[in-house]
């Protein structure tokens, strides 16, 4: 299975954090969760995976050489293609996908910023692949969501039964997706994950059970979240 995972942000919401370990705004992949930058634990659960065998990661090209030293410090056994990703999610996903080697088939996509995800979580998503040609990791959603208008007006609340919060990694026929990227290119359609370009072609994406603990560490507070995790999974 190739895998692309996008890191090429610019972690905005992540601000305050860096304004607390002084650092000026830049790449939230490259804070440190128990000594070790997040993008190292993504890489870490790919390495550990039995099913991946090809890594892309698509970075600012600023970042790279941060980015080398993460993979010298790694000793992956797998090879990795560092790739310039674009100004948005969706354009480093395109750019990734213009990288994919020729015999790429079939091709995960996960966040970067999703370093909780596990190699289980990963070789799960890859075998859906084997059943359907696109699909994300989701889980039920817990909240009550209510859908608000402009003054902050409650205009609707989504039976919650329906609801699943959309996680990577997202997995999908190289093809497929291709056709659908390009088509969002021209029509000029903006979307936050892949799965919303099939959507929008009225392509059927299928939902794999994703996991609770993986979520994309997006904010602060996620930061010490993640970190009261990992610290637990090493000690049991
Ligand atoms: N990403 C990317 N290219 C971009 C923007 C985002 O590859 N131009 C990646 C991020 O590096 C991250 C993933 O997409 O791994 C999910 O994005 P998000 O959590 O929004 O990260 P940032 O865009 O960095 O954060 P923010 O939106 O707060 O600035
Ligand atoms: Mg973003």
């Amino acid at each position: 299975m190739y895998l692309l995972i996008p890191a090429a942000g610019m972690g905005r919401r992540m601000g305050s954090e860096f304004a607390a370990r002084r650092l000026r705004q830049r790449n939230k992949l490259l804070l440190k969760l128990l000594e070790k930058p997040l993008l190292a634990w993504t890489l870490l659960a790919a390495e550990q995976s039995q099913t991946i065998r090809w890594i892309g990661i698509m970075g600012q090209p600023m970042d790279f050489p941060d980015f080398k030293d993460i993979l010298n410090q790694s000793n992956l056994t797998k090879p990795v293609e560092l790739i310039a990703g674009g100004d948005t999610r969706q354009e480093s996903v395109y750019n990734g996908l213009q990288a994919l080697p020729d015999a790429a088939e079939r091709v995960l996509i996960h966040d970067g910023a999703r370093c909780l995800v596990t190699p289980k979580l990963f070789d799960r998503c890859s075998n859906a692949l084997n059943d359907c040609q696109s699909f994300i990791a989701a889980v039920p959603v817990k909240d009550t969501i209510k859908v608000v208008d402009s003054r902050r007006i409650i205009t609707d609340t989504p039976e919650r039964s329906n609801l699943w919060a959309a996680q990577t990694p997202q997995g999908f026929d190289v093809a497929l997706l291709k056709k659908c990227h390009a088509q969002g290119k021209n029509l000029g359609w903006q979307v936050t994950d892949d799965a919303a370009l099939l959507e929008k072609c009225d392509i059927p994406v299928k939902i794999v059970e994703g996991e609770e603990t993986n979520l994309k560490v997006t904010t602060p507070v996620d930061l010490a979240i993640a970190e009261f995790i990992l610290r637990q999974r090493i000690n049991s």
